[in-house]
């Protein structure tokens, strides 16, 4: 299959996994690289820049194929070593970057100095034009559906993806609530040149997490999810559990007084925990309302190759209908 997007990246078929703290090792980015997408490895869940170095040579091991390095940047306090990051990954020779956060304007001049493909994922058409603006060669537009953080605008993608379709000249991705064969044909029917799928590869036979998660994932209907921290415009998207109500009831508490420090019990070093040891309660995980839409564990291979016959058969059978 042949979009924008596919000739950019330089891969088979137009499914990128976005990003995700403590799930994007090397082992699901290459999984999702040879099954023919773009794999994403993220770069602060590896605690330094040596350890990105070492994750991507890891991950160089386990595909031949293009991989990304999701570069976020984070709103709060804390000041990772961005300059290291940028350096690991220019040094690793990785070709594609997945920036979110803010906009990447900051790192563009070496990031393009070394070739590097960079898509930005933003919430927004205005963010989009801006990412345009600064030298993007591609958004990936995260509509209201999607797990972790949706922004403050509230648009989901049936309006966010042809707005962005109407105003962007670069390639973009559907991202929010994508999770099989609908969802990337009713994505290119919205002006889209593909998807990025977060909360679905999660639930895959090589998602380097505790099988609790995926569980949870397999448990959870489109009703399970919650958004929190919107009064410090910061909304995450999380999966309902007690942390995340004990959490809504002290935002309920404080309305406009509350801070970050009084969520931090339930947002503070959460992902390990949950991500690794499969402590299903020890705070907030980002977690999209596609989770409705996952009823199984399949490798990516399985998962990619279901995609592409479902588009195509609905391509072949129920779009024939139209005409
Ligand atoms: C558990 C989890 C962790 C995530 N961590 C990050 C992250 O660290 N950086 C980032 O840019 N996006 C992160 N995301 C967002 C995803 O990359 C992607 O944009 C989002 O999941 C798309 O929505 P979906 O879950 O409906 O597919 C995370 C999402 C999930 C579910």
């Amino acid at each position: 299959m042949k979009t924008r997007i596919t000739e950019l990246l330089k891969i088979k078929y137009p499914i990128i996994q976005g990003g995700m703290h403590y799930v994007g090792f090397a082992e699901l980015a290459a999984a999702v690289s040879n099954a023919g997408g773009l794999g994403t490895i993220t770069a602060l869940t590896q605690k330094t820049p040596g350890d990105l170095a070492n994750e991507i040579s890891k991950c160089r091991d386990l595909t031949e194929n293009p991989f990304a390095v999701n570069l976020t940047f984070l709103p709060s306090l804390a000041t990772p070593d961005y300059p290291g990051y940028v350096k690991a990954i220019i040094d690793g020779g990785v070709k594609i970057v997945e920036t979110a956060g803010r906009n990447p304007q900051q790192v563009m001049p070496y990031l393009k100095d070394a070739g590097i493909k960079v898509i930005h994922k933003c919430t927004s058409v205005r963010h989009s034009l801006k990412a345009q603006e600064i030298g993007c060669d591609a958004v990936s537009v995260d509509g209201f559906e999607c797990g972790g953080h949706p922004g403050e605008d509230d648009i989901p993608n049936f309006i966010l993806l042809p707005r962005a379709a109407d105003e962007l000249e670069i390639p973009f991705v559907a991202s929010g609530g994508m999770a099989d064969g609908r969802s990337l044909v009713a994505a290119m029917a919205l002006g889209a040149d593909g998807m990025n799928m977060g909360t679905r590869f999660i639930a895959t036979k090589e998602a380097p997490v505790h099988e609790n998660v995926k569980q949870a994932l397999l448990a959870a209907s489109e009703l399970d999810t919650k958004l929190v921290m919107r009064p410090l415009r910061n909304t995450e998207r999380v999966l309902k559990n007690n942390a995340a109500i004990r959490l809504l009831e002290k935002e309920r508490a404080l309305g406009e007084k509350l801070t970050i420090d009084d969520v931090i019990d339930e947002v503070a070093g959460v992902y390990p925990k949950v991500m690794l040891d499969g402590e299903m309660e020890a705070g907030v995980w980002s977690c999209g309302m596609v989770a409705g839409l996952i009823h199984d564990i399949p490798t990516c291979a399985e998962l990619v190759a279901r995609i592409m016959s479902e588009a195509r058969s609905i391509l072949e059978k129920r779009m024939q209908q139209v005409g």
